[in-house]
């Protein structure tokens, strides 16, 4: 069977979108729309209660507005705090990007590793039972940089190598003095600067991010209902773009312009629900 309803991709901004090219990649026959919820960034500051309400809300108008048969929620935060409750409430496949500790702990020969996330995530019960579960041998650090990720939503874009290396030196001082050989990207925000954290620890620690497994999940939901766009044979090589918008009106508008054309996206500016609903604070 075909399904050619898109997959939506949500993040709190612009971390979800190396997620996205993935699936541009992988899944070139899928309609993909990216929903930047920039009116209620940053999630890393957030309490549980206020991202399920959040989520909820974010939820309900991609439904209303263009009806995705799965939807990437492509932020660790939002991940371990509301994917539950999003799964129990709406009767779509939800994929979630959590910090990939188990990968990191089959990783690591010293039995010691970072996790570099957003203050939400590294005190997160969520986080605490992967670690129980995965990593229970190993030594783990973790440091939640909201700065790293206000850097990577509204800088990046102008910033130049000294101003990046900048933006990274202060959580990379701290993992450098733990002797870690393994660091899990637990911000999705982050990826985008994972060329300079690797090069900030050094060819002795490697970068673990998530995206490769939870691509791969989103192809096997694909596969077992029957979900695919179009027959995947004969497709490759093509590359697919999709849609960006964004929840609330941006005060810099040229910058998410930017990153939807850098990710090869069409920009349309805030999702027409949100427009006629202005997006409040939860609660
Ligand atoms: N990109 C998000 C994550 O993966 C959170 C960034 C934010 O604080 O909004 O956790």
């Amino acid at each position: 069977m075909i399904n050619s309803k898109p997959i939506a991709i949500v993040d709190s901004g612009l971390g979800g979108l190396p997620y996205l090219r993935w699936l541009q990649s992988h899944a070139p026959d899928e309609d993909l729309v990216y929903l930047a919820d920039n009116g209620h960034f940053p999630y890393g500051e957030r309490t549980t209660a206020e991202l399920n309400g959040v989520l909820t809300e974010i939820t309900e108008q991609l439904i209303q507005e263009i009806d995705p048969k799965l939807m990437v929620i492509a932020c660790n935060t939002a991940s371990v705090t509301s994917l539950s409750v999003l799964r129990e409430r709406f009767p779509i496949p939800f994929v979630g990007v959590v910090p990939a500790v188990k990968p990191a702990a089959a990783n690591s020969n010293r039995r010691r590793i970072g996790v570099l996330a957003t203050n939400r995530t590294i005190t997160d019960e969520y986080l605490e039972n992967l670690i129980q579960d995965f990593a229970s041998d190993c030594e783990v650090f973790r440091y939640g940089s909201p700065d790293i990720v206000d850097f990577v939503e509204n800088r990046l874009i102008n910033s130049t190598p000294a101003e990046r290396t900048e933006a990274v030196q202060n959580a990379m001082n701290f993992f450098l003095d733990l002797n870690i050989d393994s660091l899990v990207i637990g911000c999705t925000h982050f990826i985008h600067l994972e060329k300079e954290i690797a090069s900030a620890l050094g060819e002795g620690v490697d970068i673990i991010d998530s995206r490769e497994g939870v691509g791969r999940q989103v192809l096997r939901i694909l596969d077992s209902f029957e979900l695919h766009s179009l027959k995947r044979e004969g497709k490759r090589g093509r590359q697919s773009t999709g849609r960006f918008f964004l929840s609330s009106p941006p005060k810099d508008e040229q910058n998410y312009r930017d990153f939807a054309e850098a990710f090869k996206l069409s920009y349309n500016g805030v999702l027409p629900s949100f427009s006629r609903q202005p997006v409040g604070e939860p609660g």
